[in-house]
């Protein structure tokens, strides 16, 4: 009888672990000028659920959102040692900015806790912390393929302006390298401040040295109508001299406030709303009923979906109770996801992502502006590492 009872104690016990929630701990900007950064990565996730459930082996998915109102790294290593120690939480994900990817890495490191990246994208963040993997991009990765396009359609000499930290630097070095390896000239190259920038007088400079075109990065959002508005008010268009930019420029979320001057830029990126795969129509209905007031998926949702994917990935291949990170960093090398920007891989030596890199064009099509994509470069490796 005793026995018996045991058992049942036992079984009782084994029910209640296989029903703990999966608690993912989602830092990254939710306010301020960059809270659709952390909007995007949050219905990304959501998006992923309301496909496939938000229980996966048993066990609920539960979501622990906290608001850097950065990008502030101080804020991020906070948040993601208070989400370990107190929430105890079997995942961090999210990470918009790079020096908040940067700063919270040490925290995985010491509590071995699998870190997902949805966006930061300078290449040097996977060599921060072992148990970090990217489900995004790097700066490199999509500039590389920029430069060999422009290199191939008829632009011989570029000036390139980018944002004043990690990423920028990345960008302007890959583009820099592949363009000039292909036998183009860059001009000259200025770098502007991260915060609050005024592009009128860099905007006058790049008219003055006639470029044929300018390769721009600067991070998604406020910056990039900024920048489009100094292009149009100073007339370069008018000049000839083109706009080519890595996809933050054109990022889906903010393209249609950009408005006319924007058609016909160039851009290289990993994810456009527009692409066409049953995956995206799928990701893309379901993010418009989960995304609050936002009204498309960018790349930073994407993000957000993959990463949401690859956790789930992980919880199945895991036993019950606690995520053992070491496990989890075994299950992610080498993965491979169909995601709705198409084939993604997890590169075992740097867990960073392997993907297609697409060329695409802003057009205009019922009053909407997409990102239409016209070329790819298949199986991109950061080249960065
Ligand atoms: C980054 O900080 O890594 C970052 C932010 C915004 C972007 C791309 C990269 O659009």
């Amino acid at each position: 009888m005793r026995r018996i009872f045991l058992a049942g104690l036992l079984l009782a016990t084994g029910a209640a672990l296989a029903q703990e929630p999966v608690k993912i701990g989602v830092v990254g900007p939710f306010s301020g000028g960059a809270a659709d950064y952390g909007k995007q990565m949050e219905a990304g996730m959501k998006a992923w659920m309301k496909i496939h459930g938000d229980t996966v082996n048993g066990r609920k998915i539960e979501l622990l959102v906290r608001d850097t109102g950065g990008p502030n790294p101080e804020a991020a290593k906070r948040l993601s040692q208070e989400l370990v120690t107190r929430d105890k939480v079997d995942f961090l994900a999210g990470f918009g900015f790079t020096p908040e990817a940067m700063a919270s890495a040490p925290v995985a490191t010491e509590s071995k806790t699998p870190m997902i990246v949805m966006n930061a994208a300078t290449s040097a963040v996977t060599t921060r912390s072992p148990y970090i993997a990217r489900f995004s991009m790097t700066l490199p990765q999509v500039s590389a393929p920029m430069a060999s396009w422009a290199a191939k359609h008829g632009i011989s000499k570029v000036y390139t302006l980018v944002a004043d930290y990690a990423p920028g630097v990345d960008a302007e070095k890959q583009f820099t390298k592949t363009f000039t390896e292909a036998g183009g000239t860059v001009v000259d190259s200025v770098r502007v401040p991260l915060k609050n920038p005024d592009f009128a007088p860099f905007v006058q400079r790049i008219k003055d040295s006639k470029p044929d075109a300018v390769f721009i990065f600067v991070p998604a959002g406020e910056q990039s109508i900024a920048f489009m508005k100094a292009f149009e008010e100073r007339g370069l268009a008018r000049e000839g001299i083109k706009v080519i930019a890595t996809g933050d420029l054109t990022d889906d979320d903010v393209l249609q406030s950009m408005g006319d001057p924007v058609v016909g830029v160039i851009t290289s990126h990993h994810y456009s709303a527009h692409h066409d795969s049953p995956e995206n129509k799928a990701f893309v209905a379901a993010f418009k009923q989960v995304g609050g007031g936002l009204a498309r998926p960018n790349f930073m949702g994407v993000g957000g979906y993959d990463g949401m994917a690859a956790i789930a990935e992980v919880v199945k291949k895991s036993g019950p109770g606690h995520i053992d990170g070491d496990k989890a960093m075994e299950i992610l090398k080498g993965m491979k996801l169909m995601s709705p920007r198409g084939p993604i891989s997890i590169d075992p030596a740097t867990r960073d992502i392997v993907q297609t890199v697409y060329i695409r064009r802003v057009e205009k099509s019922g009053g909407d502006y997409y990102n239409v994509e016209f070329d790819r470069f298949p199986e991109v490796k950061d080249p960065g590492k």
